[in-house]
């Protein structure tokens, strides 16, 4: 089957991939002509683990391909897939110009029976409006519109896709179904649970996801200010509660506040969602205040184990919103660095895939070649990223390199009483 991914950033580059992995014939178009020509050229543009090998797999094959031929892409698929961004306006709603610009070029080009299928996360109602689009610029030709929400994670994005927990199809006629379940037959055969439900429902499950997450980040670092303030342990909090299995372990690690390009997004969407309607998502709401008020807490986290940063010199370790991607958007490290700098420190800062990225909005900062360059005549360290190199630091060399030998490890990587024997001022979360 012939497959037009539209949209080839974290999302539609890695479905498209899997896809094509799958079996199927995919087309990947992107407005960006760079990105394009780079992906032409064999330069995968973002940073994403095992992403290359699948990529180049599949266009030896001669299963994926890339173009910025958008027309030629819908001419020549059965299915389209929309994997564009939906980034946030001012107002916490989800802005879906690239998701109607798509679909008036679907309209614009179709040629025939198309099944035209949503990745991109967006709130209910968006498939109405892509099926409005259609039936009025159209006019011609039948197509279906299909909501297939991915939940795959940054980081671990390519094995997300090929192993995932469930297949959402949300779908309002039978003959879109099936060309879905043949897309993804694959998975099927490996008897992954799928879930066959209405178009607004598949919409609704992906925030709602997101949005549940999002309060249990938020629940484990209120926890952990808690344990802050009355001398317990969030880690052991955190285990004694995960071994309860309607709670699971998962999502009850405290940091300094979820970031990212989705959850930030997804609850303030959520929120927005519920407001149209007339109603207040309270959990969420709160959700969303918890995680500015952990974020602005990280500074303050700073200044009471290291003494006033103004004048300063601080090394950060990690700028994106987690280890294993090169994604900076919304990462709760920049904020930190940003707290930093408003302070009056001067930022030193290392992270292994993200620096190019971090350069043009934080122009000011020292960018190291590693760890111990990021180090080297600092006043204070703080670890924003938990990549797993910074896990085993060499942190005799690292005290050589400190003007003293302060660590705020903002994801509890150390264990604070070693680090204290070690003779090291340290400052984690939630831990005594
Ligand atoms: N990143 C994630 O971890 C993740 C996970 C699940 C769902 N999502 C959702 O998937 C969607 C895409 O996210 P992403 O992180 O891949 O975004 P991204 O910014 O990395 O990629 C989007 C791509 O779409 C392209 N684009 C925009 N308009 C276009 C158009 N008219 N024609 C062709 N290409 C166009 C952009 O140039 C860009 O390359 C979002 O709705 C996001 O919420 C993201």
């Amino acid at each position: 089957m012939n497959i037009c991914m539209v949209g080839t950033g974290y999302v539609g580059l890695v479905t498209g991939a899997g896809l094509a992995d799958f079996g199927m014939n995919v087309v990947c178009v992107d407005k960006d002509a760079e990105k394009i020509a780079a992906l032409q050229s064999g330069v995968i543009p973002i940073y994403e683990p095992g992403l290359d090998a699948i990529v180049a797999r599949n266009e030896r094959a001669g299963r994926l391909r890339f173009t910025t031929d958008l027309k030629g892409g819908i001419e020549d698929s059965l299915a389209i897939f929309i994997a564009v961004g939906t980034p946030p306006r001012s107002d916490g709603s989800p802005d879906l110009t690239f998701v109607r610009q798509v679909a008036e070029a679907i309209a614009l080009h179709m040629n025939g029976y198309k099944v035209v299928v949503t990745k991109s996360t967006v709130p209910t109602g968006t498939g109405r409006m892509i099926e409005q689009i259609l039936r009025e610029k159209n006019g011609r030709h039948e197509f279906s519109v299909v909501s297939n929400p991915e939940f795959l994670r940054e980081g671990s994005a390519v094995s997300d896709f090929l192993r995932p927990d469930r297949v959402v199809i949300g779908a309002n006629d039978a003959r879109a179904v099936e060309v879905l379940k043949e897309i993804y037959s694959p998975l099927y055969l490996l008897e992954t649970p799928f879930l066959i439900t209405d178009v607004v429902s598949a919409e609704l499950i992906k925030y709602a996801s997101n949005g549940f997450l999002a309060v249990k980040i938020s629940f484990i670092n209120e926890v952990a200010r808690l344990c802050e303030l009355m001398g317990a342990d969030v880690h052991a909090v955190a285990k004694g509660m995960g071994l309860d299995k309607r709670i699971g372990s998962k999502f009850l690690h405290p940091g300094p506040g979820f970031g990212g390009s989705c959850f930030p997004k997804d609850t303030a969407a959520v929120a927005d969602l519920a407001r149209q309607q007339g109603y207040a998502f309270e959990i969420i709401e709160a959700t969303m205040r918890v995680n500015a008020a952990t974020k602005a807490r990280m500074i303050a986290k700073i200044a009471d184990t290291a003494g006033p940063v103004a004048g300063r010199v601080a090394a950060v370790l990690g700028l994106s919103f987690k280890p294993e991607t090169d994604d900076i958007r919304e990462s709760p490290a920049l904020s930190v660095v940003a707290d930093l700098e408003r302070a009056g420190a001067s930022v030193r800062a290392f992270d292994p895939a993200a620096m190019a990225n971090t350069k043009a909005l934080h122009p000011d900062v020292h960018y190291a070649r590693d760890a111990y360059d990021c180090a080297d005549g600092a006043d204070f360290l703080v670890i924003a990223t938990e990549w797993n190199e910074f896990r085993a630091l060499d942190l005799s060399r690292l005290a050589g390199l400190l003007r003293s030998k302060t660590m705020i490890d903002l994801r509890n990587v150390y264990d604070p009483d070693e680090m204290r024997e070690a003779g090291w001022r340290y400052a984690g979360i939630g831990r005594p």
